[in-house]
């Protein structure tokens, strides 16, 4: 029993999940949730998305107080028409789980032109609109790096907004173990118990 308890905690440690799969479209996206993933994205989003937009809840070790957009708020409203929005919890707004990291990549990748205006087709679906967008595309489309860019971006975001995701996943085999060890003293004091007892009445 105490064995097969063991092997229960062996079997969840190895699942672990630092890869992701989600499936979009029919195209299968890997999202590597790996702390490489999540420093490139963020550097990325220091080169392609602060200049628009903060992420002002964000805790880190190089950002105490959260990030501040380069653009203050009322002259991006200016320019773009719409003020662009804060970050921090954009993934865990749009979906659960993986889904929002999922239409942040697609976001990133999906801009097209049509009648003169940009659009944007996972904008289009979120908005049960046309797709009209105020923001113009943040890497360019013809990028060839577009999609591993857009991927680790989405990782990064989608990290931010769950920020005690990496604890609770690291934390669940010692929680498993403790309760294996918990079981078997307990195991162990209710036979010892019992023995005593029958002995007793034994007599
Ligand atoms: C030049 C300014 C600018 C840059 C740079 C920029 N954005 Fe935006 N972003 C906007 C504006 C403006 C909106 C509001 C769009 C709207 O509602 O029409 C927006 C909206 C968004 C939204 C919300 C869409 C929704 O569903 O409501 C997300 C997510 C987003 N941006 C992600 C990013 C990411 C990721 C980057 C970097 C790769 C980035 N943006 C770079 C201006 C920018």
């Amino acid at each position: 029993m105490v064995r097969a308890l063991l092997v229960a905690i062996a079997f969840i440690a190895a699942l672990n999940p630092v890869q992701a799969l989600a499936e979009l479209r029919g195209e299968r996206v890997e999202f590597d949730l790996g702390p490489e993933a999540y420093s490139r994205g963020m550097s990325l989003y220091m080169q392609y998305c602060v200049a628009c937009h903060g992420l002002e809840y964000f805790r880190g070790p190089d950002a105490p107080d959260g990030i501040a957009p380069g653009l203050d708020p009322e002259s991006a409203q200016a320019a773009f028409g719409v003020a662009p929005p804060d970050l921090t919890l954009m993934a865990s707004a749009r979906g659960k789980g993986l889904e929002g990291a999922e239409y942040i990549y697609n976001l990133l990748t999906a801009y097209y032109i049509a009648d003169g205006e940009i659009r944007n087709r996972a904008f289009a679906e979120e908005t049960h609109t046309e797709g009209a967008i105020a923001m113009p595309p943040p890497i360019p489309m013809d990028d060839p790096e577009l999609p591993e860019k857009a991927r680790d971006i989405a990782v990064f975001l989608y990290l931010v907004s769950e920020p005690s995701l990496e604890d609770r996943r690291s934390l669940g085999p010692w929680v498993l173990a403790y309760m294996a060890l918990l079981t078997a003293v307990l195991y162990a004091l209710n036979r010892y118990t019992w023995k005593e007892q029958k002995r007793k009445l034994r007599g």
